[in-house]
């Protein structure tokens, strides 16, 4: 835009007060009614008179002109002052700076030519202003208020609510609450009945670390916070409501990550009356349902289901990526008689060698191998062997030189290579094989730009087994949670070789993160107390923990089963974004404080001695 020589001395005793005029807020008077959101203006609206409110992104003085960008939730409008504009209404204008609010009345017109901006909706128009209010001032904030400007996240958390005002992260709180009503609309569409379970429970002896709370009225006693509305809402089945929903908030203790909060949201479902098939039906209709409505995305027909095995087996994590290929292959069979002591020792302690092939990957130099090798070993492999088949048909390799030709020629046909591909091998036992090989190869995917965070891969991991052997502990764990369902057919093993039972539990996946869970589950009341004993509660300790859920077993249970969504989950990935702190409005921090109220924070001794409490150590 030219400078425009202005009318106005520039030495306008305005210009010296700026700093100092209009600290003091004007009031919304009856007139002040808005008309509409910023952003909702178009040509459409040439020459009708509005009202607007909002935040000044930014003013510009060009003399005889002023413009301020107006910005609310739903984007930015041009506000235009110029010779026309009435004297006192000009100059109020010129005192407004970054993040002012401001209420504005005028007529919308079209930009003057060559002032179109093609980028914004608004671009075409701007408002001729009548009538000005600044209803507050503001400092200079701590950061640009403007999409994706480098701040520290520190200083966005510190400042949450200036972050929040910024377009991108505006963007996501509301689609947030859109996906959530989209879940509310589906379910009570579906004969959901949505129904609060409390806050405060009973501990939960298996599972995640609870939040504990102090019981004020009996002291020495604790509630927990909710891990999941889970044995509520199975009782809820027992109470005949068919079909339970709820926006739940759940809480744990556990370390986090960038797809794990202290407390979180879940879309948390249970039906009455079906099996694994209608249960998963079900659901992957709302993520269809949901797609459609909220993105326009087609998600296609039936998601593919796959048993926790072949999940393992091919991609070494039950939460496989499926947008690229890498498949693991076992070369055991070809290396049982292997003279290669690294190799040859894993199989006989009953691990295995597996390997993937990297499409393309011998572009990769000596030293993006070596970054390789070192990426295993968070992993706990002890090695990574590779073999590097050039385009040029030279090969470079770890591991060929210890093998026979046989032997080598036999790898290459198992992982089908050619030249330009690079194979990756860890020998070890099989938990580390799967979990090396199983983030090696989404590793190498990210590196080579093949996850494209718009492309939306759903599966269903199935069959999932129903316990989990802790060697640290010398005892079997729940795999997904004590109240799920064996498989019939698995159930003769349940004493005699329990990690051999698989469970009728199933996740849902959105490339390479569990976005959902669920199972049917026990409704008998024998078949639950089984599980208890397996999993090492004597019939008194099943009794004190668990008694209610036993005693309402005793009077009709329906077979029933459910599921939940991480709903933080669900909307970050949908966007397109890893981190779930960006969906939340005030999230936490990876040591679980929030950086905004400076959570968790002392007692005051008052509460304390109400509540019988006293801290032994405190943080420094
Ligand atoms: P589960 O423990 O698998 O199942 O949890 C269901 C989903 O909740 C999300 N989730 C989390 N999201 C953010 N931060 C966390 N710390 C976190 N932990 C879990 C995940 C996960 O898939 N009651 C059962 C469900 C059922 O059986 O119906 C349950 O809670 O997306
Ligand atoms: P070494 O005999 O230890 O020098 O190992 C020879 C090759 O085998 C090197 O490339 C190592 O990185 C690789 N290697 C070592 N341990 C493992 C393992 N557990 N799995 C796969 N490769 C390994």
């Amino acid at each position: 835009m030219q400078e425009v020589p202005s009318k106005r001395s520039p030495r306008s005793p305005l210009r010296i007060l700026k700093k100092k005029v209009l600290q003091m807020a004007e009031l919304l008077t009856t007139n002040d009614k808005r008309t509409c959101l910023c952003a909702e203006l178009s040509a459409a609206n040439v020459g009708e008179t509005v009202c607007v409110m909002g935040w000044a992104q930014k003013q510009r003085d060009l003399g005889a002109l002023i413009f301020i960008d107006l910005r609310d939730r739903s984007g930015i409008v041009q506000l235009a002052f110029d010779d026309a504009t009435d004297r006192a209404v000009f100059d109020k204008a010129f005192t407004v700076r970054a993040e002012f609010v401001l209420c504005a009345h005028g007529v919308v017109r079209r930009r003057g030519e060559g002032a179109v901006n093609k980028n914004i909706p608004t671009g075409e128009i701007e408002i001729a202003v009548s009538e000005l209010k600044i209803l507050s001032a503001s400092q200079t904030p701590p950061f640009e208020i403007v999409e994706n400007s480098p701040v520290k996240p520190e200083l966005r958390l510190q400042h949450r609510y200036l972050d929040l005002r910024r377009p991108d992260m505006a963007y996501n709180i509301m689609a947030r609450s859109k996906i959530t009503k989209l879940a509310r609309d589906y379910y009570a569409e579906n004969g959901f009945v949505d129904i609060e379970t409390p806050c405060l429970i009973a501990p939960t002896p298996e599972g995640a670390r609870d939040y504990l709370v102090p019981s004020r009225v009996h002291h020495g006693k604790f509630y927990a916070l909710p891990q999941s509305p889970q044995l509520y809402k199975q009782l809820l089945m027992v109470s005949g409501f068919d079909r339970y929903f709820q926006i739940a908030r759940c809480f744990r203790d556990e370390d986090l990550r960038a797809d794990r909060q202290p407390e979180f949201t879940q879309i948390d479902t249970e039906m009455s009356f079906v099996n694994e098939d209608d249960v998963m039906r079900m659901h992957e209709g709302f993520l269809k349902f949901m797609f459609r409505e909220f993105y326009g995305i087609d998600l296609g027909g039936d998601f593919i289901r796959m048993p926790y095995a072949e999940a393992m087996e091919r991609f070494g994590s039950d939460k496989p990526d499926i947008r690229f290929g890498f498949e693991l292959k076992n070369l055991s069979d070809i290396l049982a008689g292997t003279e290669f002591k690294v190799f040859a020792g894993a199989i006989e302690g009953g691990g295995s060698v597996r390997a993937i092939k990297i499409d393309g990957g011998a572009s990769m130099s000596r030293k993006e191998i070596d970054a390789l090798v070192e990426f295993v070993k968070t992993y706990k492999a002890k090695g990574l062997a590779w073999l590097k088949w050039a385009e040029n048909g030279d090969i470079s390799s770890s591991y060929a030189k210890f093998l026979t030709d046989a032997e080598n020629e036999a790898i290459k046909a198992r992982m089908e290579a050619a030249p330009g591909d690079l194979i990756l091998i860890v020998a070890d036992k099989n938990s580390v094989v799967f979990d090396a090989l199983g983030a090696l190869r989404c590793h190498c995917a990210k590196k080579m730009g093949l996850c494209n965070p718009k492309e939306f891969k759903f599966l269903w991991v199935t069959e999932f087994p129903l316990l989990e052997y802790s060697e640290e502990d010398g005892r079997f764990y729940a795999k997904h949670h004590p109240f799920t369902m064996p498989m019939e057919e698995d159930l003769q093993y349940i004493d005699t070789d329990p990690g051999r039972v698989r469970a009728k539990a199933y996740d849902i996946v959105l490339n390479g993160t569990e976005l959902g869970g669920g199972s049917i589950r026990i409704h008998s009341g024998e078949i639950q107390s089984k599980m208890f004993e397996v999993l090492g509660f004597t019939p008194e300790d099943a009794q004190e923990k668990f008694g209610f859920l036993l005693e309402a077993f005793k009077y009709g249970v329906p077979p029933h089963g459910g599921l939940a969504f991480g709903l933080d989950r669900l909307v970050a990935l949908s966007i397109g974004l890893e981190d779930i702190r960006d969906v939340i409005a005030f999230p936490k921090v990876q040591n679980a404080s929030e950086l905004m109220t400076k959570c968790p924070s002392p007692a005051d001794a008052k509460a304390l001695e109400e509540l019988a409490i006293a801290v032994v150590a405190e943080e420094e």
